[in-house]
């Protein structure tokens, strides 16, 4: 079993599948917490440095919101071109300093490898945000979180399940760590739909057959929907050489609910790592969705903040010890319902 305690969270290949279900168990002691039913004050004086240096709101506003709802105190750097990297400093250096000043530190930068780099300088755990292309962790196990809770709910697990993923499967960081955290699990078949140029790497593809799934690669979106999870993905612009080669591809997969109807089971689960583009040349999930049960986006976005609780809390090694600091919620919390 992977020793959390102290641990930096790189990469996904640092799991087994033991230590994902353990990970799992702890974020839905999280739920409580998260659903303001009760706080917890476990991590009160703890500070989490948690440095952005490329566009980020959702994995950047749930590591802080996460850290909070432990009790913990969040002090947040944004942007390259506002920090002293961009003075020249070594991200050695700047781990160094930063992590005097921290507990723990969640870092996101544009360069595959950088947060590994980092941590080398780091005095305290540090926690993948999404280095480039190469991987997002955290992600990864937020979305295997969400199609363990999905599967339940149709009765079934994550053995044996069909996920098709769609869009840009060459840059997508999200999808890269989610295969290789599938590749822990049996009997998966992964159908992987992309433009060829923006195909799922090599390596990727290799693990996958070397861990006995099926994995089938096409072009096209029709045919290969009746999946029980459809992972759509934006094009990763950022990636790109330029704007104008990113739109040779984007829009070329687009889901809507007439799509789902014709293509999809009855009850197919879309997913999306978000942001998605909702933007009229691209619009890869339409808002039509937005009334279809099946769309765990937002869902899916919640479970963040359970997931990064769990990986806190285990880092920091307190999760036997959070009810121990619990007090009421004394504010007016009922959160009004929506379809998803
Ligand atoms: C993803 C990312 O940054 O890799 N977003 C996220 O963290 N939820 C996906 C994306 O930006 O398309």
């Amino acid at each position: 079993m992977f020793k959390f305690e102290g641990a930096n969270i790189l990469s996904v290949n640092q799991f087994d599948r033991e230590s994902i279900e353990y990970l799992f168990r702890i974020a839905d002691m999280m739920q409580p917490y998260a659903h303001r039913q009760k706080q917890t004050k476990v991590l009160d004086g703890a500070i989490l440095g948690n440095l952005f240096f490329e566009p980020s709101t959702r994995t950047r506003v749930s590591f802080g919101t996460a850290f909070n709802l432990l009790g913990g105190h969040v002090r947040e750097t944004t942007g390259l071109s506002s920090s002293a990297l961009a003075k020249g400093e070594s991200l050695y250096d700047t781990a160094r300093v930063l992590s005097s000043y921290s507990d723990v530190i969640a870092m996101r930068h544009p360069d595959a490898g950088s947060v590994a780099e980092f941590a080398e300088g780091s005095r305290v755990p540090v926690i993948n945000g999404g280095d480039g292309a190469n991987e997002h962790p955290t992600q990864a196990l937020l979305d295997l979180y969400t199609i363990q809770k999905e599967q339940h709910a149709h009765h079934a697990g994550i053995d044996g399940m069909h996920i098709a993923m769609i869009g840009d499967l060459k840059h997508g960081r999200t999808v890269h760590s989610l295969c290789k955290l599938l590749c822990l699990y049996q009997n998966i078949k992964l159908t992987l739909i992309s433009p060829k140029e923006l195909a799922m790497p090599a390596y990727i593809v290799d693990a996958i057959n070397n861990a006995g799934h099926e994995c089938i690669i096409t072009e096209q979106l029709e045919g290969h929907l009746d999946a029980d999870i459809v992972y759509q993905t934006r094009i990763q612009q950022e990636r790109f050489a330029s704007e104008a080669e990113a739109n040779l591809y984007r829009g070329k997969f687009r889901l809507n609910q007439a799509i789902y109807t014709q293509h999809c089971k009855s009850n197919t689960v879309i997913m999306h790592p978000l942001p998605r583009d909702s933007r009229a040349d691209a619009n890869e999930l339409d808002n039509d969705l937005n009334l279809n049960p099946n769309l765990a986006i937002f869902r899916q976005a919640d479970n963040g903040v359970l997931v990064r609780m769990a990986l806190f809390a285990t880092t920091l090694g307190v999760q036997d010890i959070i009810q121990k600091y619990e007090a009421p919620v004394c504010w007016y919390s009922n959160k009004r319902d929506t379809v998803n």
